[in-house]
């Protein structure tokens, strides 16, 4: 696989939105041994120079955008700029995103939308940027950061699992219509971010650096869907496959105890 990988990844213009934490980090990491031309993008800055500055020996290039993805101009200029100073665009990782509660416990609208205009709007914004380019260069590999909270609706974060399986069907979508272009969807389970931290269940964890190596060889094995660990994988299998009736049943047990918090928190 390593020479695989190598063959892969060695010399592409990569374009990462979300690279001034957590998984598009550990992912700038892993990809900079390659000799890639990346493009990082987030609205830190400052957090872009301070990854670019520690991968600068790397043997690299890099390009920095401060961009908030949910401002669809910004986003397209930015990706343009980026395709117009490395010469082409050969992937786009449309990772960034945000994830709060969304119940009846806790619903707060500036969440609920930042969730919808960053996890789904921002990352169709970045894929049909990223297209306009690929579409005339006839290739590209476009990859969208989903999650296993998109197996189902998932208690407490629908609307977290509503943009996650949102962008997988937009991807599934895209993929049909256009063959010559690779996308692959991504379903992290849990990975140590400061996304998830305040998260006292999170259950087969991974580090960033590990979760990294698992998504670079699985995009250089082209695969449309993939989910990881591999438990998670089965998990998301079986529990996708669930009659609803049968999910909601048994959601409703296993979640009695939160369900519970939020109608006394309500009253
Ligand atoms: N960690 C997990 O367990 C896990 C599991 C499943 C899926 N995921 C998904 O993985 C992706 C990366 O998350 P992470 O775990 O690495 O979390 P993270 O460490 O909190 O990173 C989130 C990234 O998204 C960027 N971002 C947020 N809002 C943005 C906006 N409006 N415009 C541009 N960039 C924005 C942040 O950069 P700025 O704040 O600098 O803009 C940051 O770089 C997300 O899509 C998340 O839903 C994570």
């Amino acid at each position: 696989m390593e020479q695989k990988l190598k063959q892969y990844w060695q010399g592409k213009t990569v374009l990462i939105t979300g690279a001034s934490s957590g998984l598009g980090w550990a992912l700038a990491e892993a990809l900079a041994p390659f000799g890639v031309h990346l493009g990082l993008m987030s609205r830190r800055e400052e957090r872009l120079r301070e990854l670019a500055d520690r991968l600068k020996d790397s043997g690299s290039r890099f390009w920095i955008r401060a961009c908030d993805v949910r401002d669809r101009e910004a986003v397209t200029a930015a990706v343009q700029d980026f395709a117009e100073a490395a010469g082409r665009l050969d992937v786009v990782w449309a990772n960034s995103g945000v994830g709060y509660e969304s119940s009846m416990r806790h619903w707060e609208w500036e969440e609920v939308e930042a969730m919808l205009d960053t996890n789904l709007k921002g990352a169709i914004y970045t894929i049909k940027a990223a297209l306009d380019i690929m579409v005339p260069q006839r290739s590209g590999t476009v990859i969208g950061i989903g999650s296993a909270a998109s197996m189902r609706g998932l208690p407490l974060h629908g609307i977290y699992s509503v943009t996650k399986i949102g962008l997988a069907y937009f991807m599934e979508s895209m993929a049909v219509e256009l063959p010559y272009i690779q996308f692959t969807t991504i379903h992290p389970g849990y990975v140590d971010t400061p996304i998830n931290q305040d998260n006292p269940n999170r259950f087969w964890l991974l580090q960033p650096p590990e979760a990294a190596q698992k998504m670079i060889r699985a995009v250089a094995k082209k695969k449309h869907v993939y989910i990881y660990p591999w438990q998670m994988m089965l998990l998301y299998r079986l529990v996708h496959a669930l009659p609803a009736g049968l999910y909601v049943m048994l959601m409703r047990k296993m979640g009695r105890l939160a369900l519970r918090g939020a109608g006394k928190k309500k009253k």
